[in-house]
């Protein structure tokens, strides 16, 4: 622009002619001309230069020669495609984290959209769900994976008003199982859609818990409300109709005396049943001579033993070493498991008692080596095949009348179950009906 002035005042002041003017200024712009394509042919190298580098992120970037300018521009292009780049890797590597920290709940997990569409699961749910990874669960609305009516409600409810909601549905197969399902909308949709995510927790064990907690308590009041009504009526009787009748009041008395030391043994029961249960996480440490304590089990049911004209007899094969566990409750055990061979093996009946070391332990137990097996053998009447795995339950009896008048409680063998548990043994039961029955249980050994 400059030039042209100057080109222009000389034509005019006349130190030029208008002709060498003109074709000055012509000249003149042919130069600019080519100046400034030659820069923008320079851009357009370089944009073609970053549109490959862009549409090839990972690839190394070649030199690429130009004017000043264009390498300062390019310069700018090429720290934009490094900070991308970390941005990208850093995005990638959030979503490898967020998969592992999803994958590594033991509680299934499911991402939405907003259209109530599976984005994402984790592990356990794909597991739970049969899915394999890479299955196309991504797309799926949620009623293609749980078809529940109260979950799929439950969903729409908190993306309509924005807000948690709770389920609880039951899966059918393989093994019911209750699960409830908190849903919670997310304030804001993240890059790969998620709006809604769904989180799964199992409540199968905890509402069997709560059942038998219940059925426990109506059990127990029931057991103690049975006898406490006949003493109370016993009383009713002897300070009415049967208050002069010498007769009547001996007999009376008796049941009452029968049916109170029923309850005592029931409270008695309960509270061991308690005690050893705030106990159960701690192992027991004691040296416990199992054939002294056997024989001295032995003799503390002597009295029940001759009143049923029963023998026991005890055979320990030598070499046995100590268990390791506590002798109060291991002579409970033991205490139980011959009054129940002595009640239930019938008049006059035999019962044996053997004590050897087994090589290997039974699937129930814990740990690994040789333990210590002791059998509780009676030939009485034995128990049908059904019954045997819900023995241990609190007051589950297979003659609920015989055992009240053999004085059970029912509560025996959960006792002898739960001390077990604690000493990390086991116990077995086999039984024939009509043969007898054997309980078996297995002790790990000092050292
Ligand atoms: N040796 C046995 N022979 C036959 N049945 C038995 C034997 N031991 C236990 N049972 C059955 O198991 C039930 C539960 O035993 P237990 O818990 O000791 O309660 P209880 O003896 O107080 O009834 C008994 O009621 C009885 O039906
Ligand atoms: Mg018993």
């Amino acid at each position: 622009m400059p030039g042209w002035g100057v080109l222009l005042a000389l034509a005019f002041g006349g130190f030029i002619t208008w002709t060498v003017a003109i074709s000055a200024c012509i000249v003149l712009f042919i130069i600019m001309a080519a100046l400034v394509l030659s820069r923008l042919a320079d851009f357009d190298r370089v944009i073609t230069y970053a549109n490959e580098l862009l549409s090839n992120p990972g690839a190394a970037a070649p030199i690429l020669e130009t004017s000043e300018t264009a390498q300062r521009l390019l310069a700018i292009l090429m720290a934009l495609r490094h900070l991308w780049a970390d941005r990208r890797d850093a995005a990638d590597d959030l979503a490898k984290t967020r998969q592992e920290i999803l994958d590594s709940l033991p509680d299934p997990f499911f991402l939405l959209d907003r259209q109530r569409r599976v984005v994402g699961a984790n592990a356990s749910a794909r597991q739970l769900f049969e899915l394999e990874r890479g299955s196309n669960l991504a797309g799926r609305d949620l009623a293609g994976v749980i078809r529940d009516p109260k979950v799929l409600e439950a969903a729409d409810a908190a993306l309509l008003h924005n807000r948690r909601t709770e389920a609880m549905f039951t899966l059918p197969a393989p093994v019911e199982r209750t699960f409830g399902a908190l849903i919670v909308p997310l304030s804001k949709i993240t890059a790969d859609g998620t709006g809604l995510i769904i989180a799964l927790h199992d409540q199968t064990e905890r509402m069997k818990m709560d059942r038998m907690r219940a059925d426990f308590v109506a059990n127990a009041s029931h057991e103690l409300r049975t006898p406490l009504a006949s003493v109370l009526g016993f009383i009713e009787t002897l300070q009415g109709p049967a208050k002069d009748d010498e007769e009547a009041r001996e007999k009376f008395l008796d049941i009452m005396l029968k049916q109170a030391n029923r309850m005592t043994r029931l409270i008695d029961d309960l509270l061991s049943l308690s005690r050893i249960e705030l106990r159960e996480h701690t192992r027991p440490t004691d040296a416990v001579d199992i054939n002294v304590l056997l024989r001295n089990t032995i003799e503390l049911l002597d009295r029940q033993i001759k009143e049923r004209h029963a023998t026991v007899t005890l055979d320990v094969a030598p070499g046995i070493p100590t268990a390791l566990g506590e002798s109060g409750e291991l002579s409970q055990v033991f205490h139980n498991l011959l009054s129940n061979a002595v009640k239930y093996g019938g008049e006059a009946g035999r019962v044996e008692v053997s004590v050897t070391v087994s090589d290997v332990r039974p699937p129930a137990m814990p740990g690994r080596g040789a333990c210590i097996k002791i059998s509780v053998r009676d030939f009485g009447e034995g128990i049908a095949r059904e019954h045997i795995p819900r023995l241990t339950e609190r007051f589950y009896r297979v003659d609920t009348a015989r055992s009240r008048t053999l004085g059970g409680t029912g509560l025996g063998l959960a006792i002898v179950k739960h001390i077990l548990a604690r000493h990390r043994g086991a116990l077995v039961i086999e039984s024939d009906v009509g043969k007898g029955a054997t309980f078996t249980v297995y002790l790990p050994p000092t050292t």
